[in-house]
C-alpha cells in the first residue's frame, strides 16, 4: 500500500496495477472495460484484453480487429475511456485516453508476438457484428491485414481508494502530472 496522503505514489500505484494486468492473465487490470462514442454519438462499452501499459510514455494498448465497430467509432472520435476495478486492493482506475490506430508496419512488432492460435481473433468473416443465419455461421481465420493496435495516449486518470477512509484523486497530463485529491 502506498504513502496514503501521498499524490505520486497513488498514481504510481494505479500504474503498477495497470502493469499487472498486462503481465498476469488473472488480473482484473487484464480484462478492462473499453468504451468509446459511436457516429451517431452513443456511448459503448465492451471488454478488451489490457495488452500493454507504459507509465514513462503515458500509454495504454489494445489489440483489435479493424473492421469492429469500435474502430469505425474511434475513427469518428478518438476519445476512448477505460475502466478498472481491482476487487482485492478496492482501487478503481479510469483512464480517459485518445486512440491511434496501427496497422500495417506500425503494428509489426506487436503481431510477431501474437501467437498463432490468438490470430484468429484478427479476421472474423463475415465481419464483427454482421447478422448471421446460424449461431455458428461465421468462420476466424487470422487475417494480418485486419490486425490493428489501438495506441491509446492517457490524457486524464481518476483513482478511487475505498479503504476505512476513502481516496480519491484526479491526474491532468500536461509536463508530467498535476494531481488533486478529490471529495470522493
Ligand atoms: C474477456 C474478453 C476479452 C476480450 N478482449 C478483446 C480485445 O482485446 N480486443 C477486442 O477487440 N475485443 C475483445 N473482446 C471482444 C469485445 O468485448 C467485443 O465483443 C468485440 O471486440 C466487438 O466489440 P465492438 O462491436 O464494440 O467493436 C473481448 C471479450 C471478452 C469477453
Amino acid at each position: 500500500m502506498s504513502d496514503l496522503g501521498n499524490l505520486a505514489a497513488f498514481l504510481d500505484e494505479g500504474w503498477r496495477h495497470l502493469q499487472q494486468g498486462v503481465a498476469d492473465s488473472q488480473s482484473p487490470a487484464r480484462y478492462p472495460t473499453f468504451a468509446t462514442v459511436s457516429p451517431e454519438g452513443l456511448p459503448e462499452a465492451r471488454t478488451v484484453a489490457l495488452r500493454h501499459a507504459a507509465q514513462a510514455e503515458a500509454v495504454v494498448e489494445v489489440h483489435t480487429d479493424i473492421l469492429t465497430p469500435k474502430v469505425k467509432a474511434l475513427k469518428a472520435s478518438p476519445r476512448a475511456a477505460i475502466h478498472v476495478w481491482i476487487p482485492r486492493s478496492q482501487v478503481q482506475i479510469r483512464l480517459t485516453t485518445t486512440a491511434e490506430i496501427l496497422t500495417g508496419k506500425a503494428a509489426e512488432d506487436a503481431w510477431v508476438q501474437v501467437p498463432p492460435t490468438s490470430r484468429v481473433s484478427y479476421g472474423t468473416m463475415p465481419d464483427p457484428g454482421t447478422p448471421i443465419k446460424e449461431v455458428f455461421g461465421y468462420k476466424k481465420p487470422p487475417v494480418r491485414d485486419r490486425f490493428a493496435v489501438l495506441h491509446c495516449r492517457v490524457d486524464h486518470i481518476d483513482l478511487v481508494h475505498l479503504g476505512e477512509r476513502h481516496r480519491r484523486a484526479e491526474y491532468v497530463r500536461s509536463d508530467g502530472w498535476r494531481g488533486t485529491w478529490l471529495a470522493p
